[in-house]
């Protein structure tokens, strides 16, 4: 069974202050038992929201890392870094990372091996652009995606890959892709994996929809058969508003 995730991509948001009184808010909340959920702070307020986490479900996860594991890339932060301060798993691959920093889908393969040989867990996010999906060639940008950043990994370190699904053109624009098309998209992507490797792979991955999620969508995106949870970004950062959502799971 895959697992219910729901996460917050705090994106370049939020200083000390600002994190600490999100993660206050949130820590007030009960968190439903049977969903994941984790934050993705900027890098300088990782260890402080770990150490405000401690006891408490909620993950703390990175949004980037670097793909030597030590060395001179000024500016960079390595796995090892990363897991100095508590952090298992890493989002790699956001579309804003592809399209602003240049992140390659070679690069990014590079990345995933760094996350499993450090034994962390990966969140691959892809996504096609409405250009692509406008001259109907959203599947094969998908699968490229796929077949070049991710389906090089072994069967093995499937337990520790989730696939978030983030239509470039449903980001930050408040245009939410449609349950349906969310679904085939999830649906396609779940059938690919089986294709490359087995359908038991295939059933037990986590496939998050990320896009313009809100409190009011939420639960009609979450009910749909192959989508296992979401990456938020914009509502995440307000705690009424990102609990809402993880209790649209509920
Ligand atoms: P929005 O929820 O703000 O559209 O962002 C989605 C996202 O990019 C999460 O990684």
């Amino acid at each position: 069974m895959p697992k219910k995730i729901v996460a917050g991509n705090w994106k370049m948001n939020n200083d000390l202050s600002q994190t600490e009184t999100l993660l206050k808010d949130l820590k007030k909340q009960v968190i439903p038992e049977d969903v994941t959920v984790m934050i993705a702070p900027s890098f300088t307020n990782l260890f402080k929201a770990f150490e405000s986490t401690r006891e408490h479900p909620i993950q703390v996860i990175a949004q980037n890392m670097h793909q030597s594991q030590k060395g001179a890339f000024t500016g960079e932060v390595s796995a090892g870094m990363l897991k100095s301060v508590g952090v298992q798993t890493v989002i790699l691959g956001h579309s804003e990372r592809r399209a602003y920093f240049n992140e390659t889908d070679d690069l990014l393969a590079e990345k995933i091996n760094t996350a499993l040989e450090n034994n962390m867990q990966a969140i691959f996010c892809i996504g096609e652009e409405l250009r692509d999906r406008e001259s109907g060639d959203h599947y094969e940008v998908i699968q490229n995606q796929l077949k070049n950043g991710l389906f090089h990994v072994s069967n093995d370190s499937w337990s520790r890959i989730m696939i978030a699904y983030e239509p470039v053109w449903a980001i930050g624009t408040g245009e939410t892709a449609s349950p349906q098309q969310v679904q085939e998209m999830h649906h396609y992507i779940r059938e690919t994996i089986a294709k490359q490797y087995d359908r038991n792979i295939a059933k037990n991955v986590s496939i998050l929809y990320g896009g313009s999620v809100k409190p009011g969508n939420a639960k009609e995106i979450f009910a749909k058969k192959d989508v296992d949870g979401g990456l938020i970004g914009g509502a995440a950062l307000n705690a009424e508003d990102f609990m809402a959502i993880i209790n649209a799971f509920g």
